[in-house]
């Protein structure tokens, strides 16, 4: 299998080995993408896919390395580093569904990866690489996820970790697992689209690989959520995916993935791809609301309590722009309140999810009000990262203590205060009534 490094810029297409260290295109600084001569049957991979669900070797039991044929990027496949990622349920969630006028809605949640968000999904393949490549050291800059889970791919295979993060910008959760996985961990004052510039210039100095979602491999790795969907739902594709919007890997990893399953005959139709932003960070909503392009409109500081996907200026937008068009779908932006108040409906079907995450189901309840999605469509939302990431925002929002970017109060539409109470059953027993 042929496998190869292309420039995603049309007027460019330059080729380079799948082995080049490089995160752009050398001729004209474009993105990068990995590209490959497939030459399968689709009902063979079917069939190949699902026996591999009885296996107990050790890529047969990644819900990403499972579908390896998909990402045929390397060539010895000793170097795979995993930690049975993936794997990931999809769960009905009628309250949900309720609650954002949908006859039905699925979430794929991704928060049931080992390092608790869809990032591993992304960073086994991009750990993998490093390996292949001889690198020693690898690194991130990151609002929390993207580094937990490179914390912990880099030490599994006893790469060096270094990540950088904005000075009190993440949660604790995330800022924590990354300690604990070994991670050296450097605090910059300045935000994520900053310390990406500045990663930039010291990989190259210093000889370190990059693991964000710039990196193409990271990308590859992504393409499995949407596989895994598929075979989870025997190859039936929903009417729309719905997934936030931060740095655009996600929207740029979904699209590839259902344009190179549709082009091998794997789904039949391409579901349309609704990318839900926060109001105060987004600037692809913005670009993609504007009748005449021109210039991406970078939010110098962006701004929302979804420290996730608190990111102004994308890397990956142009490639998300051609997803988002060829899959004829859309681009939402939802307030603090919408997203908080989402999440707690997600809470409420005993699922759960980080902020970020709560941001599909905000913009889906938008869209489906806007007569965007149709009522009796079959939706599909990737909660992309785990209810434990973000305790502290949970705890005030349930106690009417969130306060939005701004200052102005978050109201605690669902909230669910916590009751203290005298140790006298009596009293207990009069209060529960
Ligand atoms: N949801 C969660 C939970 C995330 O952590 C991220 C991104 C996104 C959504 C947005 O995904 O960037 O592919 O559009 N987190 C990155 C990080 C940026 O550093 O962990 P995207």
């Amino acid at each position: 299998m042929q496998a190869e490094l292309i420039c995603f810029e049309q007027a460019c297409r330059a080729r380079y080995a799948i082995t080049d260290v490089l995160y752009n295109c050398p001729k004209c600084g474009g993105l990068l993408e990995a590209t490959y001569a497939f030459a399968h049957d689709a009902a063979d991979l079917k069939k190949l896919w699902r026996e591999r669900r009885m296996s107990n070797a050790r890529l047969d039991q990644s819900g990403v390395w499972r579908y390896r044929e998909f990402f045929p990027f390397l060539k010895d496949l000793e170097h795979v580093v995993t930690l049975r990622e993936g794997n990931t349920p999809v769960l009905d969630a009628p309250r949900a569904a309720r609650y954002a006028g949908l006859e039905r809605v699925a979430f794929k949640h991704q928060g049931y990866n080992p390092t608790g968000s869809f990032k591993d999904n992304g960073m086994t393949c991009g750990a993998s690489q490093a390996m292949a490549l001889g690198m020693t050291r690898v690194a991130c800059v990151s609002t929390g996820n993207t580094s937990a889970s490179m914390a912990a791919y880099a030490s599994a295979a006893g790469l060096q970790p270094i990540i950088f993060i904005p000075h009190g910008n993440i949660s604790y959760g995330k800022l924590a697992q990354a300690l604990e996985y070994g991670a050296k961990t450097l605090q910059v004052e300045a935000n994520f689209d900053q310390i990406l510039a500045l990663i930039r210039v010291l990989a190259e100095r210093l000889g370190i690989y990059l693991l964000n979602s710039i990196n193409p491999f990271r990308i590859e790795g992504q393409k499995s959520i949407m596989v895994e969907l598929m075979d989870q739902r025997d190859w039936q594709a929903p009417d729309w995916v719905v997934l936030p919007g931060g740095n655009l890997g996600n929207t740029s990893a979904f699209g590839k993935a259902l344009r190179e399953m549709k082009a091998l005959g794997l789904i039949d139709k391409l579901p349309k791809l609704a990318v839900v932003q926060a109001e105060g960070s987004a600037p692809f909503f913005d670009f993609m609301s504007r009748p005449e392009r021109g210039v991406f409109p970078a939010v110098e500081h962006p701004e929302t309590l979804a420290t996730a996907i608190k990111i102004g200026d994308p890397v990956s937008w142009p490639k998300a722009l051609l997803e988002v068009t060829t899959t004829e779908g859309v681009v939402e932006k939802v307030t603090e309140q919408e997203i908080a108040d989402a999440k707690a409906q997600i809470g409420l079907c005993g699922i759960g999810c980080e902020p970020a995450s709560a941001a599909t189901l905000a913009g889906i309840r938008k869209l489906t009000a806007a007569g965007v999605i149709d009522k009796s469509a079959d939706v599909v939302a990737v909660l992309t990262g785990n209810v434990l990431k973000d305790p502290d925002y949970i705890y005030k929002y349930h106690t009417g203590q969130l306060k939005a970017p701004g200052g102005s109060a978050i109201l605690s539409t669902y909230g669910n205060e916590p009751v203290v109470v005298p140790n006298d059953a009596d009293r207990i027993a009069a209060l529960l009534g």
